[in-house]
């Protein structure tokens, strides 16, 4: 942990010289006050990557990319919120003060170092193993060599061996020093009450790296196809190892990953070794556990597109088939590779080279509809109902998509491809959507409406949020109101009053007044961040925004405050606003009424589908109800219609 003050002052003075920070990875060149380079994050060749020194934040207008610096380094290194605040520290020569641990955290934060530590010991331990002792040669090397993998492949994934002696990784560690309880916690070894012994014998050695590429675990592969023994021993779950937020691979992917802007993903260690060796390198494994969302969330930090390549047999078709709705529901796009039957990753890509391998992913891979009506079609053909569940079966994963737009586009290639009315389909998905949301909603707690309540903790795995949240009817106008919020905040929405309320405290209290939470969860954060903070005057908002610790706040700040050209309906309405500061008094509250009438207006469109469906079920006295209901919102809408200066109700 770092203080808050250290990190602070690291924020301030990284984004106020942010043009130098980038400069480090990007050449720059002037133009007119901001900065204009070629994006490093996607491909192009007319610069459209821009720096504004004066607001402290980048953006590229080619691929949306934006933020300020900490934001920068940590995608461009991918490196976390920590390490990104150490890494701008030393550049600016910041001193960064750890804080204090609680005796409690101390233990914990010292044990999991203890583990990492060990780990790596165990992984040189392994690899010296291989290459320098006979059993290792004969036996672990001439195995991988057998296998055709290049030395330089063993050597990028310290591959190792465990030798057959029951104990001597447990005897050198602790002839080391390491204590037999970091190696019992890591599942090196297994200890019982009256002998000690290694979990890892007569195996060839895969270790597995985290994200930073520290090893934290292994794989152990036996030599003989005969024996009765799983062919794969695992480390066991540790304080350092949760296999399900692990992929095998990742730490040497990560940046092909983002260059290429596609994870390929195969189920085995070897699988990843033979792509590397046929020059591929973004690739990761699941390795050992059926595919988890928290796997997937980790891939989505670096792509949104998964091509999943598993093994050419029914096992391996029908992980690809669960792989595809797992990849569908985090908001990603995917497609899939089907081997041909016997195949697996690690074969094929053995006898192929990089441009083989390439281009044959590249014919071969189909989108998941494509590919679910390639498997199912022949048989479906004839058979009517064979067919109907297979567009059952489709509709099922489309409706899984967060993103209505993306629906809306597969809905038509599977009406094309299946010869189906597209309405018919969109009815259908429809539904399906309508019934998870309605599960979803039962199994959530009811929120409260306030902006007080304290948000829910972050999930650990410290993954973004799938980046599609539903589709909110709001958005214009609640990021027009967070805009000025940004921009604003502190000022005085009324100068000539007395006692005048600054902007923040105006919009929040107006927000909140009317239970006005939004469906967008990180727009909510934002209020919640700057109320807790709105008393304090002393605070520029922009300053808090922009530099603001948690990085989900100030991406959202650079990118509010950096696309100011984005339209709303008071630009719509009033025409582009240059000097939006003199005028506040003016704008925030007729902005707040914007999104009050929005509101409003789309709760009558929903009160109206509500009425017809009553009308159509026959329920005279519920549709009575809701008339009443109805008229009441219409009624409000007039208000509010007139305060924003007569707007005609359609
Ligand atoms: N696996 C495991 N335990 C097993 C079998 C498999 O943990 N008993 C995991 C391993 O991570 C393995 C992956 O599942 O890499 C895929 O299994 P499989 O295809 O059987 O192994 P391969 O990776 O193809 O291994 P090899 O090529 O050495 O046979
Ligand atoms: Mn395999």
């Amino acid at each position: 942990m770092i203080d808050q003050v250290t990190v602070d002052k690291v924020l301030e003075t990284a984004n106020s010289q942010i043009v130098e920070v980038v400069s480090d990875y990007v050449t720059l060149r002037r133009r007119g006050i901001n900065y204009l380079g070629n994006c490093p994050f996607h491909n192009e060749k007319t610069p459209s990557f821009t720096v504004s020194p004066h607001k402290g934040i980048f953006k590229c207008f080619g691929c949306g990319e934006g933020g300020n610096a900490l934001n920068f380094v940590m995608k461009h290194d991918q490196l976390s919120f920590v390490d990104a605040i150490k890494h701008l520290g030393k550049k600016f020569n910041i001193h960064i003060e750890e804080e204090e641990y609680s005796p409690e955290q101390l233990k914990q934060k010292n044990e999991r170092e203890s583990m990492m530590v060990l780990s790596e010991f165990a992984g040189q331990f392994f690899s010296k193993n291989l290459n320098e002792t006979d059993e290792g040669k004969s036996v672990g090397l001439s195995y991988f060599r057998s296998r055709g993998f290049r030395d330089d492949i063993i050597e990028k994934f310290q591959l190792g061996y465990s030798p057959e002696q029951r104990d001597s990784l447990t005897k050198e560690a602790q002839k080391q020093g390491y204590k037999i309880e970091y190696l019992e916690k890591t599942g090196l070894t297994v200890v019982r009450d009256n002998y000690q012994a290694d979990r890892f014998r007569g195996r060839v050695m895969f270790p597995i790296h985290s994200l930073a590429g520290k090893v934290i675990a292994f794989g152990g592969r036996i030599l003989k196809n005969d024996k009765k023994t799983a062919k794969y021993l695992n480390s066991p779950e540790s304080e350092i190892y949760h296999k399900s937020r692990v992929l095998y691979g990742i730490y040497h992917a990560k940046q092909e990953i983002t260059r290429q802007d596609r994870c390929y993903l195969v189920e085995g260690y070897t699988d990843v070794l033979s792509f590397h060796q046929a020059g591929i390198s973004n690739v990761v494994a699941s390795s050992g556990t059926a595919l988890t969302s928290d796997q997937i969330r980790l891939i989505a930090r670096f792509t949104k597109n998964i091509t999943i390549i598993y093994d050419g047999d029914p096992a391996g078709l029908k992980a690809s088939l669960r792989g595809i709705d797992l990849v569908l529901a985090e908001g990603m796009n995917v497609k899939v590779l089907l081997l041909p039957d016997g195949e697996d990753p690690d074969t094929f890509a053995k006898e192929r080279n990089d441009e083989q391998l390439t281009s044959y992913i590249e014919e071969h891979q189909q989108d998941f509809i494509k590919f679910k009506t390639s498997l199912l079609l022949a048989d479906a053909q004839n058979d009517p109902i064979k067919k109907a569940q297979l567009i059952q079966d489709i509709v099922r994963s489309i409706s899984i998509i967060p993103d209505s737009i993306t629906r809306s586009v597969y809905v038509k290639e599977c009406s094309t491809l299946l010869k189906v009315d597209e309405r018919v389909l969109m009815q259908e998905t429809g539904k399906l959507q309508k019934k998870k949301q309605e599960e979803d909603f039962r199994r959530s707690a009811p929120r409260s409406a306030t902006y007080n309540t304290p948000s829910a903790p972050p999930p650990a795995s410290a993954a973004p949020a799938p980046a599609s949240a539903p589709s909110n009817p709001l958005e214009l106008e609640e990021r027009e109101i967070l805009r000025f919020l940004v921009k604003f905040g502190e000022r005085p929405v009324n100068p000539e009053e007395e006692n005048p309320a600054s902007v923040g405290q105006y919009i929040l209290h107006e927000l909140k007044q009317d239970d006005l939470l939004s469906a967008n969860p990180l727009y909510n954060k934002m209020m919640e961040a700057y109320d807790a903070v709105c008393q304090n005057v002393d605070v520029p908002a922009m300053k808090f925004f922009v530099n603001n610790a948690d990085p989900d706040l100030s991406r959202l700040a650079s990118d509010l405050v950096g696309k100011e050209h984005e339209l709303s309906r008071i630009h719509q309405k009033f025409g582009v606003v240059t000097n939006a500061e003199e005028k506040l008094s003016e704008l925030v509250p007729k902005i707040v009424m914007e999104l009050k009438w929005k509101k409003v207006k789309t709760v009558i469109k929903e009160k109206r589908l509500q009425l017809q469906q009553l009308d159509a079920a026959g329920k005279v006295d519920e549709m009575m109800e809701m008339m009443q209901e109805l008229t009441t919102w219409q009624q409000v809408l007039a208000h509010i219609s007139k305060e924003l200066g007569g707007r005609t109700i359609v």
